[in-house]
């Protein structure tokens, strides 16, 4: 569901930092099987006349995560937020409807006007989907969609073009479950599918580390550069047995614990296993009040300020702790940088990535940055292992029963070794405050760092986005996965 940030809170101001684009992929045929080269965003071959855009919105930052879709005959390009808590697609946010900042971001992501597709067909009916954040009032459309970048064209896609909508400044793409499930309708991920733009209902989410600036998702497919080792099968709890009762992506999580930087004391958190859901659609992680209180008082944090939110020492994100979410058979350890908001105002302000929740257990993206997350709508399974990046070698599955059988080509060194602290169970925790007040970084050389580093890391993806494929290289000739690739920075 969206529970991005807006940009209400005076905290955030102007400086919530983003970066998020499309991606151009040339299919080449090779060994047999299928890869596509990932274009960054820094390439000016193909996103010179979009820098404006760009730019703009790479000030959205880790805020949200945006996938362009061309709707229309012809094509018109809209950004939409990643939302694998909902289940609807929808576009045309009322800008006028939000602050000064979110509304200029906001006209940036682009307007679908249906007067000037010759495919546009109304429905005739409307609806009002309400969210974490923001609600929108919209009338139901089919038109054609294309993805940036592929060469697949699903035809009479149904979605919602918003005639009012509050605290949204993007549309969003709900890529959770569809007909049969949460939709009376086909919804894009079951188009996917149905279309024969992908062989199977799962898709690959790898949102990257903040220092990354990239991202991958792969409708279909999976990219094994993106984890080491093989991928935990975690069940989706039906939502009859899930706490809000509605078919999200909900599964066991066993427990919370802390490894401090070496050194610290560890500690596995009282009653911190409970159903949780995965939701990029949220910017933070949102947990139990006094769960959340627990682990803030960790970094330092005794209380929340006026928004909810726990402000920390930005020192702590040079520290090599991990957050560590454990489930059957992965544990997913966040390193605390990327559990951060680090908001670069003068002098930068840092947050914890957890909010208190009474109504809902949700990992966002501060979460989903540091994992390797695969969403298997056809048995219902989520397939998780720690995300690292060794590349990019997107692939097509040709059955969700090759998940299991599925390797990361990366190497366990990969992953970052920073967890050397001892961990024990305990319930008086030594405060793992960072102490020194220095800032991280400061805006300006976050922003010259990014330009100068990011070009760097395309051209590394591109030479590297090699044979890596699995499972037999004859069926993978022939089958798609689709990919689209994430900008990011903070
Ligand atoms: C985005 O960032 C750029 C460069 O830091 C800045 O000049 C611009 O004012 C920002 N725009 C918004 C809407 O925050
Ligand atoms: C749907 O909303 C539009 C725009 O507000 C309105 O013109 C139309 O009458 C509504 N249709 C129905 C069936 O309510
Ligand atoms: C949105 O739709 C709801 C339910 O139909 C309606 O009550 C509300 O007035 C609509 N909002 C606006 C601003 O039209
Ligand atoms: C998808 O492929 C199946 C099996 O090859 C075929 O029966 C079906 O007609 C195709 N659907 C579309 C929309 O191309
Ligand atoms: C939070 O409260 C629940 C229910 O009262 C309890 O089971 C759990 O141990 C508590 N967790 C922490 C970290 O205090
Ligand atoms: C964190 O770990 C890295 C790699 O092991 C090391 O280079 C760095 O010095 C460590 N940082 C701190 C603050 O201990």
């Amino acid at each position: 569901m969206a529970f991005s940030l807006l940009v209400p809170a005076s905290v955030f101001l102007l400086a919530l930092f983003c970066r998020h684009g499309t991606a151009l992929q040339q299919l080449t045929h090779d060994d047999g099987c299928v890869h596509m080269p990932i274009v960054h965003s820094t390439n000016v071959d193909y996103f010179s006349s979009k820098r404006g855009v760009q730019l703009q919105l790479a000030n959205r930052s880790d805020i949200a995560y945006y996938a362009q879709l061309s709707i229309g005959t012809p094509p018109q390009p809209v950004f939409v937020q990643l939302d694998t808590g909902s289940f609807e697609l929808w576009v045309n946010p009322d800008c006028t409807a939000v602050t000064d900042s979110d509304a200029a971001f906001c006209e940036q992501a682009g307007q679908y006007d249906t007067t000037k597709s010759s495919t546009a067909a109304s429905l005739g009916t409307n609806r009002t989907l309400r969210y974490g954040i923001g609600t929108a009032n919209i009338s139901y459309f089919t038109d054609t969609i294309t993805l940036a970048g592929s060469p697949t064209t699903l035809q009479a896609v149904q979605f919602g073009v918003a005639t009012v909508s509050e605290d949204a400044f993007s549309g969003i793409l709900g890529i959770g479950y569809g007909k049969g499930v949460a939709t009376r309708y086909l919804n894009f991920v079951d188009q996917l599918r149905a279309q024969n733009a992908t062989r199977v209902k799962a898709y690959t989410l790898a949102l990257g580390s903040k220092d990354a600036q990239e991202g991958v998702i792969v409708f279909g497919g999976v990219d094994t550069s993106k984890f080491a080792g093989p991928l935990a099968r975690l069940p989706v709890l039906p939502a009859d047995q899930s706490p809000d009762g509605v078919p999200r992506f909900w599964v066991d999580m066993q427990s919370v614990s802390i490894t401090p930087p070496p050194n610290g004391v560890g500690r596995v958190y009282e009653g911190s296993g409970m159903p949780v859901f995965l939701d990029s659609g949220s910017t933070m992680t949102l947990l139990p009040p006094n769960l959340t209180a627990a682990i803030a008082g960790n970094f330092g944090a005794r209380t929340a300020d006026d928004n909810g939110f726990y402000r920390i020492d930005c020192a702590l994100a040079r520290m090599n702790g991990t957050l560590d979410f454990a489930f059957d058979g992965v544990t997913v350890k966040v390193p605390y940088k990327e559990l951060m908001r680090e908001v670069p105002t003068d002098p930068p302000a840092c947050f914890l990535g957890i909010m208190a929740s009474e109504k809902f257990t949700l990992l966002g993206d501060t979460f989903l940055r540091s994992a390797y997350t695969v969403f298997d709508l056809e048995t219902d399974s989520i397939w998780m292992a720690q995300a690292t990046d060794c590349g990019s070698s997107p692939a097509a599955l040709n059955s969700v029963q090759d998940l299991s059988s599925v390797t990361g080509a990366c190497g366990l060194s990969d992953l970052a070794d920073s967890a050397s602290g001892t961990l024990v169970p305990s319930s008086d925790p030594e405060s793992i405050d960072g102490g020194g007040a220095e800032p991280t970084r400061s805006a300006g050389s976050e922003a010259s760092g990014t330009v100068a580093g990011s070009q760097d890391t395309g051209r590394a993806r591109l030479t590297s986005g090699t044979s890596r494929c699995f499972g037999s290289g004859v069926g993978l000739a022939l089958s798609l996965g689709i990919v689209l690739v994430l900008h990011i920075f903070s």
